[in-house]
């Protein structure tokens, strides 16, 4: 098992990112980009913190009809990332388009992941917005089935539901969750959290951390307190 922290470097452009980046002197953390900054600095800002030695999770969140989906995926995959995702709310035909888009001549591909619920989306939320009953965490299980039938290798969720995910997918099938927040941090935006510990006492394979490390007094010592609470 591979457990790792994935740092979330939400920036608007690559200057503050490499400047957020310069600071790791020492490890060379997982890094996710996000639409953000994807959007504003296109394929290059990939290349590059690749060239740097991290390894990536493309945030793109893709949800499209099937066609569509898989042949952006097939652009992707050209980007040697680690890790790609989709939302599952697209349908399995959906997904099964991106695996086989995302799938190289000689087989290889990065690890596909799909969005579950997004950890800001409260149960209320879904019921009287989404239109989507029962509880958020039938939804979520639902969605990780519907993905592993698809092929998929993981799913995004909230560490409160990693357990069941496994329950129901397997012990292989991945979990990465975003939502974390240290015991004495702010929540923000964010719903369903835990503290990176809780996470990995719930079966987390991988912890998504953006804030608390990006807009820390000292990102360096908040990332080794995730990696020593999570990893370790
Ligand atoms: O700053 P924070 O730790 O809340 O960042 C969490 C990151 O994880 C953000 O980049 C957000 O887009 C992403 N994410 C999420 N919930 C999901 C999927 C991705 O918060 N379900």
């Amino acid at each position: 098992m591979n457990r790792d922290v994935i740092i979330a470097c939400d920036f608007s452009g690559a200057e503050a990112t490499y400047a957020f980046l310069d600071q790791f002197t020492e490890e060379k953390p997982f890094v996710k980009i996000g639409m953000e900054l994807y959007y504003a600095e296109g394929p290059a800002i990939v290349h590059e913190i690749h060239r740097r030695g991290h390894k990536i999770f493309l945030d793109l969140k893709l949800h499209d009809i099937p066609n569509t989906v898989q042949k952006a995926m097939a652009v992707l995959s050209r980007l040697n990332v680690e890790m790609v995702n989709l939302h599952a709310a697209g349908t399995k035909a959906m997904m099964e388009a991106a695996l086989n888009g995302l799938t190289r001549e000689d087989g290889s591909r990065p690890i596909l992941l799909a969005v579950t619920q997004l950890t800001s989306t409260s149960e209320e939320r879904m019921h009287d917005e989404l239109l989507i009953s029962g509880s958020i965490s039938d939804c979520v299980c639902h969605y990780a089935q519907m993905a592993k039938e698809a092929g998929l290798d993981g799913v995004v969720c909230s560490p409160l539901e990693a357990g069941m995910v496994k329950a129901r997918c397997g012990k292989e099938f991945l979990t990465v969750t975003p939502g974390i927040r240290f015991a004495d941090g702010k929540a923000g935006d964010q719903v369903r959290i835990t503290t990176p510990a809780q996470a990995k006492e719930k079966g987390s394979d991988y912890i998504v951390v953006g804030r608390p490390i990006t807009a820390a007094a000292d990102p360096v010592a908040a990332y080794r307190q995730c990696v020593k609470d999570f990893v370790l």
